[in-house]
């Protein structure tokens, strides 16, 4: 039996999703103009009124969504997820259910549509992140994630607010993005909070949402569709944020889910100027290379700037991925966590009778890599296909490397076995 016969079956169709290995995650909103977190509302508790600001000024000349697909692909990403509303209720897409849109904007345009048709383009799979929460919505009650929790009046301001009608709003939502831009691949909802009680507010969850309801809806709209697991209800997908698994992730019977990993280049989601801590182009390669070693997906997120692209340090992240993945992505690309175990310095993915190993701590001369005596047909360098001598040590195997590291970030090693 092979790793991925025992993973828990999925409604929707995740053969594609489990092969790709790596998407692109992109948080845009009217949150890119203070640039300081896609939270900023909520942290900052700014009032409707004030922050309309960013309503009337926002205006994403730049923004050429073609440019956006190109880079992701170039970085080796496969599929990516926009956020068509987040927590602030501002949609990029042309909803009829809310004039809080990008096509009442400066902009004017449907920018989830540009998004949908130059990554599609580009042959990327296509998602979108919905939010479930929604701080601008009149019927959304405020609870202890809102921005006006603290407020004395509370009480009055719930007053006629009315979550059904939040919930129909949604249903039609979801129903325009699932009908009006073709065939979508993933449905990112985000996310449930139930357990959660603040001054005496109840968080909410998936009877807030009517997760059910969504899910038919979707399902029937979009049968294949994958759809994570944020509402509160298991579908396809797992989804870790903002910490790496250290081993494959599991349902409560403790069978094997499929899951993503969702990461960010620094500390937020959104565009944020002065945010510092970017992690370096060597970090996020071996997050990619240690998430498929336990047979997950990588997101990474891009927080656009409110001009409409991506800045510096993105593009230079993607780059350098790009670089590596160019060579190496032999090792990501239907690869999963591998039968055999490696040792600390080597993170190993699996290809059917390819095993690929990835040297995080490059040695002097010899690699030595357990349990694979006798079952080595023949082994290279995957980035340029230069052969690899070994020989056997009991039950190990101990690799001839050259003194001088290859110039490559993270060094692979493509090994046939017999
Ligand atoms: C969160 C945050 C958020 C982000 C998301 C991505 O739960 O609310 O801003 O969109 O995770 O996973």
């Amino acid at each position: 039996m092979s790793v991925t016969d025992t993973i828990r079956k999925t409604p929707g169709d995740t053969a594609w999703f489990t092969h790709d290995r790596f998407g692109m995650f992109i948080h845009w909103g009217l949150y890119a103009l203070p640039a300081r977190h896609e939270w900023i509302k909520n942290i900052e508790r700014i009032t409707d009124e004030d922050y309309d600001k960013y309503f009337r000024y926002f205006n994403p000349d730049l923004y050429d969504a073609r440019e956006w697909a190109k880079k992701a692909k170039a970085a080796g990403m496969k599929y990516a997820v926009l956020t068509s509303k987040h927590h602030e209720g501002f949609c990029l897409f042309d909803s009829q259910y809310t004039d809080y849109k990008a096509t009442n904007t400066k902009i004017g345009r449907d920018l989830v549509k540009e998004f949908v048709e130059a990554f599609r383009s580009e042959g990327l799979k296509v998602g979108f992140y919905y939010s479930l929460i929604d701080w601008h919505h009149p019927d959304f009650t405020i609870d202890g994630k809102h921005p006006r929790r603290d407020d004395d009046n509370i009480e009055e301001q719930n007053k006629g607010r009315d979550m059904a009608c939040y919930r129909e709003y949604m249903k039609n939502q979801v129903t325009e993005l699932l009908t009006n831009y073709g065939k979508i691949d993933i449905l990112w909802f985000d996310f449930s909070y139930s357990g959660e009680v603040y001054k005496g507010m109840k968080g909410k969850g998936k009877d807030d949402w009517g997760a059910e309801e969504l899910i038919a809806t979707a399902r029937k709209l979009c049968p294949g569709i994958i759809i994570n697991n944020r509402t509160e209800i298991e579908q396809d997908l797992w989804t870790p944020e903002q910490y790496q698994p250290e081993s494959w992730i599991t349902d409560d019977k403790g069978q094997r889910v499929v899951w993503e990993a969702c990461q960010t280049f620094s500390g937020s989601w959104g565009y944020h100027r002065d945010e510092a801590t970017w992690k370096s182009p060597e970090q996020l390669i071996r997050m990619l290379i240690n998430t498929v070693s336990c047979g997950g997906n990588l997101l990474l997120n891009v927080g656009p700037t409110a001009r409409g692209i991506f800045d510096d340090r993105a593009d230079y992240a993607l780059e350098q991925i790009g670089k590596w993945m160019r060579l190496n992505s032999k090792s990501i690309y239907g690869c999963t966590q591998s039968e055999f175990e490696a040792s600390p310095d080597v993170r190993y993915t699996q290809n059917g009778k390819v095993l690929y190993a990835h040297i995080y701590a490059y040695p002097f001369v010899a690699l030595r890599l357990k349990g694979l005596a006798g079952k080595v047909d023949y082994m290279q360098f995957l980035h340029d296909a230069s052969e690899l001598f070994w020989s056997e040590k009991g039950e190990d195997i101990i690799v001839k490397l050259p003194v001088v590291k290859p110039n490559q970030i993270v060094p692979v090693i493509e090994i046939f076995l017999k």
